[in-house]
């Protein structure tokens, strides 16, 4: 059973492919797994712009996806002429009328490889940028027209779940047998909430951001200190420099630890945006000290509001593990400061390894993988779905 994933909700295109192995678990091989970031691009404009990100998902996809089946060893080149049979040729036609370039690199592909050995493609719905999201879609959709493969649409945030609960060994990968009900924090860029676990495709937010998400919060605020973009590592590096350098964060420069005693298990960040920008105005021009102070108070009261809800989410759902899922899980901060809470409080963590902490399609193909196991249907019907809880996933 081989399946290929394909992963551009948002600035990385990301292409894998997997072979289940034997047995009742669901473990696997990675045959190729290829992760082209734009964040240089974006980072010339301070952050990620749908069209643009949308534009360089079709440049990329169709050689991306060549690559991967090259790496796969699933890549048999024609060695006849060959033609796609006139009706599926139109079907690509018409779904591909508004991107031709990738119109003819799919037609290039079909025309000069034999049909691979692939049994199954998943793809990212949603949520996330819809026009990036389309790219994946219909790119997954071309595949689909020329090879007859089966889609399994993916929910994104169902993908870093997946990712965290991923476990290498013996050169596999496996999904680990944890204990639920379980607590997922999904933080990332778009997205921050707290998710109830009573078993996997079982799931309920219990707690969101009312406002920006957290990642979405870290590049704001790393925007308004001149640093680039994405702005989650930048501030961290500067955090942890200001850690090791012993800095005590001035009384001025203190911030708010917002919805902290809120009592319910959601978060709002953009208040702690609106302090940060306080902050910098009454501190014009930043030295690099004001900045790194700023930086480290920024990371603690993130993650001293992040610490306090998963507690409390902990503590109300009896959950035996929390999963920590989404690009700012890369956070070396957030990750000890969750760690020492599970020590305390007796549950296990499960946190992504770094690789696979920010998007790629490892993880919505693990997750396709799992919904094969668990007897789902492939769709027929796809659409990007900008926004698309876990919960109806
Ligand atoms: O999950 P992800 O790759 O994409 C989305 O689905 O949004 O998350 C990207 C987010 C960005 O906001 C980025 O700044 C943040 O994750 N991020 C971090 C770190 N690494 C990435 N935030 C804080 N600390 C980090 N080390
Ligand atoms: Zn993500």
């Amino acid at each position: 059973m081989i399946l290929l994933a394909i992963e551009t909700s948002c600035d990385e295109t990301a292409i894998s492919i997997i072979k289940r192995a034997r047995g009742k678990q669901v473990r696997f091989e990675v045959l190729s797994h290829k992760v082209l970031s734009q964040i240089d691009l974006h980072a010339q404009y301070g952050g990620v712009f749908p069209m643009l990100a949308k534009r360089e998902h079709a440049k990329a996809i169709t050689q991306l996806i060549a690559e991967a089946l090259g790496e796969a060893e699933l890549l048999v080149e024609r060695t006849n002429t060959f033609h796609l049979p006139h009706a599926k040729r139109k079907k690509l036609e018409t779904l591909l009328e508004r991107e031709p370039e990738m119109l003819q690199a799919m037609n290039t592909l079909f025309e000069g490889i034999q049909k691979p050995l692939v049994d199954a493609i998943a793809v990212t719905e949603g949520p996330g940028l819809e026009p990036a999201l389309w790219i994946g879609i219909t790119a997954a959709q071309a595949l689909r027209t020329a090879w007859d493969i089966p889609i399994y649409p993916i929910n994104h945030m169902e993908g870093h779940v997946m990712a965290s609960i991923l476990q290498e060994k013996d050169g596999l990968y496996e999904l680990q047998d944890i204990e639920f009900p379980a607590c997922a924090l999904l933080i990332s860029g778009g997205h921050t909430e707290i998710v109830r676990i009573a078993k996997l495709r079982s799931y309920t937010v219990i707690g969101k951001t009312r406002d920006d998400a957290v990642g979405e919060a870290f590049d704001k605020a790393a925007r308004m200190m001149d640093l680039p973009y994405p702005g989650g590592p930048e501030i961290s590096r500067l955090a942890e420099y200001a850690r090791k350098e012993g800095l005590v964060v001035r009384d001025d420069l203190r911030l708010p630890r917002p919805m902290l005693h809120s009592g319910d298990l959601n978060f709002s960040c953009s208040g702690l945006k609106t302090a940060v920008l306080t902050r910098i105005q009454k501190n014009k021009p930043l030295d690099d000290i004001t900045r790194r102070m700023l930086a480290l108070e920024f990371e603690n009261a993130i993650t001293d509001v992040i610490v306090a809800k998963v507690k409390q989410a902990m503590y109300e759902t009896r959950a035996k593990s929390l999963i920590v899922g989404g690009g700012v899980s890369a956070n070396t901060h957030i990750r000890f400061a969750l760690q020492e809470l599970a020590t305390a409080e007796g549950f296990t963590l499960y946190i992504p390894d770094r690789k696979l902490s920010t998007d790629n399609a490892l993880m919505i193909a693990s997750t396709g993988l799992m919904h094969l196991d668990v007897g789902e249907e492939p769709r027929a019907k796809l659409a990007a779905r900008g926004s698309w809880s876990i919960e109806e996933s």
